[in-house]
């Protein structure tokens, strides 16, 4: 491995024969299919993943890029993985990257641990992807791809061809891509189970509230239901795993408390957030399921755990968020964390009880057999074994230095 200045990092990589391109069928990615073609003289073999994205025909996605010239199509149902192995992982860490539930972050590992699979199948020499120059993704997948095999070279095409929208619709236009949606929409948009992202157009206004039309996946609070819904998740080790007392995998139990939440206004997040790249950027996120999991398990998990135990849980899981977020999932250090955050998570198994209702989800009942909560310590009816005598005896050890060190100021200052 060589990272040395003389490496030319603008250099275009040559000899590629074939390139995995990670493909969505919208603008982008579909004028790529083209332009590797032309500008590489190289086949494209296209690779779509369901990850739960709605609204999209993955057959009409493989169609499209078989009449751009594609030499072979995959598709990929990655739902039910995308569920077990990193929805509920971020679950259990309580993902949070200042305040986003890092819904796109996650997903672009699953997609390079897929573009290296199909590239190894293939014998290709490149993957591509539709990541531009200023964004996180484009890190996510070359730190994450070049982290599973070093040899792959990687092609980032809206980041080298600089063509700005108008030039790309018209590049589009001029090869036979079909751009109707895309010219309709001012928004940059990604979407999978755990949440949809939006940014540009309007939302670059920061001071200016996201117009109504952002909204896909949620109602806004004033659309919503004047009634609130209860629902109830059961928790196992850490990982969703019943909805309302129906059993159910990961990605069946985040798509069905998507449409439930999102019914419910829950799941708005509108922030700015600081990229990878040092720019802060406007971000709209819609992630009803995502937001109403996170607080009920953390809310279980600081119930079934000891306060020590919490307090540097919260230091372990912002260290998570910050490596998922920009681009080193693929890193050790991310597996040390997951066994810390797997065996604290061991005791976190038990049912909270949601109140979902105009834009909020919050805890209203929870109930584990490891919880730490002691009905008859705690109460202050008849019947509590709580020791009260105890006490005074506690503070004089628990306050010791603190008072000493108050009677040495004090005693100083009165001239002793
Ligand atoms: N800011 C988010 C992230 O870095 C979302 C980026 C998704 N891209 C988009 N075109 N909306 O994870």
């Amino acid at each position: 491995m060589n990272t040395k200045d003389s490496i030319d990092y603008l250099a275009k990589p040559e000899n590629i024969d074939k390139v995995v391109l990670l493909y969505s069928g919208g603008l982008d990615t579909s004028c790529m299919v083209k332009w590797i073609q032309e500008e590489y003289d190289a086949d494209v073999v296209t690779l779509t993943i369901d990850l739960g994205q709605p609204g999209v025909d993955l057959e009409d996605v493989k169609q499209k890029a078989l009449d751009l010239g594609a030499v072979e199509a995959y598709v990929v149902d990655a739902k039910k993985e995308f569920g077990e192995d990193y929805i509920a992982k971020a679950v259990k860490a309580n993902a949070d990257y200042q305040g986003y539930p890092l819904s796109t972050a996650i997903a672009r590992y699953l997609k390079c641990e897929k573009a290296v699979e199909i590239a190894h199948r293939e014998d290709a020499d490149a993957v591509a992807h539709g990541a531009t120059g200023k964004g996180n993704d484009q890190v996510r997948f070359e730190a994450g791809i070049l982290s599973i095999d070093p040899d792959i070279k990687l092609l980032a095409p809206v980041r080298e061809w600089s063509m700005t929208r108008d030039k790309e619709i018209e590049y589009a236009e001029e090869h036979g891509i079909d751009v109707e949606v895309e010219k309709d929409s001012p928004y940059s948009t990604d979407e999978n189970l755990w949440g949809k992202s939006s940014e540009c157009g309007p939302l670059e206004e920061p001071d200016k509230e996201p117009p109504g039309d952002v909204f896909q996946f949620v109602n806004t609070p004033e659309e919503a239901s004047e009634e609130p819904e209860y629902v109830e998740i059961k928790f196992e080790k850490g990982v969703p795993v019943a909805l309302d007392g129906e059993k159910m995998m990961v990605h069946e139990l985040v798509d069905k408390l998507n449409s439930i939440a999102g019914e419910h206004g829950v799941g708005i997040i509108d922030m700015m957030e600081d990229r990878v790249v040092g720019l802060k950027s406007r971000e709209v996120y819609e992630c009803p399921a995502a937001v109403t999991l996170l607080e009920a398990h953390e809310h279980l998990e600081n119930y079934c755990s000891t306060k020590h135990e919490n307090q540097i849980k919260k230091f372990v899981d912002q260290k998570w968020a910050e490596m998922a977020y920009s681009g080193l999932w693929f890193d050790p250090l991310i597996d040390h964390l997951n066994e810390f955050i797997d065996s604290m998570n061991q005791n976190v198994t038990g049912t909270v009880k949601m109140k979902l209702y105009k834009g909020k989800a919050q805890v209203v009942g929870r109930e584990s057999e490891n919880a730490l909560y002691n009905h008859q310590l705690a109460s202050y009816d008849e019947g509590e074994t709580f020791n009260q005598e105890a006490s005074p005896g506690f503070i004089q050890l628990w306050s010791l230095q603190t008072k000493l060190i108050n009677e040495q100021v004090n005693g100083d200052a009165l001239g002793n």
